[in-house]
């Protein structure tokens, strides 16, 4: 079979099984196959696969169509610029994510000394530690995306300390910048969520708890005794948490608290500046 025969195949299954984007999926999952990029199969589309490149796109195929998402499949997502690592021990970094970094370079661009608590990827770690030329902590609960972290850290360059512990917990020193994107869906929306996050995505990245804002109290009092006076801690919260992390941040020594919204106006970064 070749290639333009093989994408028209593909893009028919992954229709059928109503995945979206059938077409660009199935450039990409045979551009894996065949370890291309994507212009070749314009430019050779009479390129006939061989068996192991056709019993690569189909099991792709196949996984696809059970709802893996297709960045466990192909082990990469872009973000901010770069390609990460991304195993199914880790969350696919969000573009919403990305916030945290614009924000964190415009209030903090002279952060010498980040902490990122729960870094699954590394995503935030590795870029604020090589956009800022600053030296880094992460922390995760989970050694298994540390081990990616710590993957991507080394692949990208940055540097990054990894510690796994309790949010920040094993953590001393003092820091410029403390940026978190925690688990923040609350327990019963589970069931809600779209099945590519609910079967295939750690549960331990997606879950916060009850009310889904549980970690961020912690973490606002952990902060306390690791940011330095005049440092900031920002956050990424999800659409519903805002009141709960503000009113976490109204009682202490932090100043300047502001909400930052997405492209689709939600409220998604929430930024404080230490001031004791
Ligand atoms: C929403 S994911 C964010 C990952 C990454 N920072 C990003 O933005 O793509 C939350 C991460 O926090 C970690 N985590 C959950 N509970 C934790 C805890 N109590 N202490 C440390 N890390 C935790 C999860 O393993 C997961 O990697």
């Amino acid at each position: 079979m070749d290639l333009r025969a093989a994408l028209h195949q593909g893009t028919d299954l992954l229709a059928g099984s109503t995945t979206p984007e059938p077409r660009l999926t199935a450039e990409v999952l045979l551009c894996h196959a065949l370890k291309r990029e994507r212009v070749f199969l314009y430019s050779h589309p009479e390129h006939e696969l061989s068996t192991v490149e056709w019993i690569h796109y189909g099991r792709y195929l196949y996984e696809r169509m059970q709802g893996k998402p297709t960045q466990y499949i192909t082990r990469t997502q872009e973000w901010y610029g770069r390609n990460f690592r991304v195993t199914p021990a880790v969350l696919i970094p969000r573009p919403e994510t990305e916030h945290v970094v614009e924000i964190a370079l415009e209030v903090a661009r002279g952060a010498r000394t980040v902490l990122d608590i729960g870094t699954g990827s590394g995503a935030l770690a590795v870029t604020l530690a090589l956009e800022l030329g600053a030296r880094a902590v992460a922390t995760d609960v989970s050694l298994e995306a540390l081990r990616v972290a710590q993957w991507n850290a080394d692949a990208l360059g940055g540097r990054v300390d990894f510690v796994c512990c309790d949010l920040a917990s094993g953590v001393s020193g003092f820091f410029d910048l403390i940026v978190s994107n925690p688990p923040y869906i609350p327990e019963r929306e589970i069931a809600t969520l779209q099945r590519e996050v609910r079967d295939f995505e750690p549960h331990v990245a997606l879950l916060g708890g009850e009310t889904g804002t549980e970690l961020y109290g912690r973490i606002i009092s952990q902060a306390q005794g690791l940011l330095r006076p005049g440092g900031w801690l920002i956050f990424e919260i999800g659409y519903q948490g805002e009141a709960a992390v503000r009113q976490g941040l109204s009682d202490g020594p932090w100043s300047r608290v502001e909400t930052g919204y997405d492209l689709a106006g939600l409220p998604r970064v929430l930024r404080a500046r230490y001031a004791p």
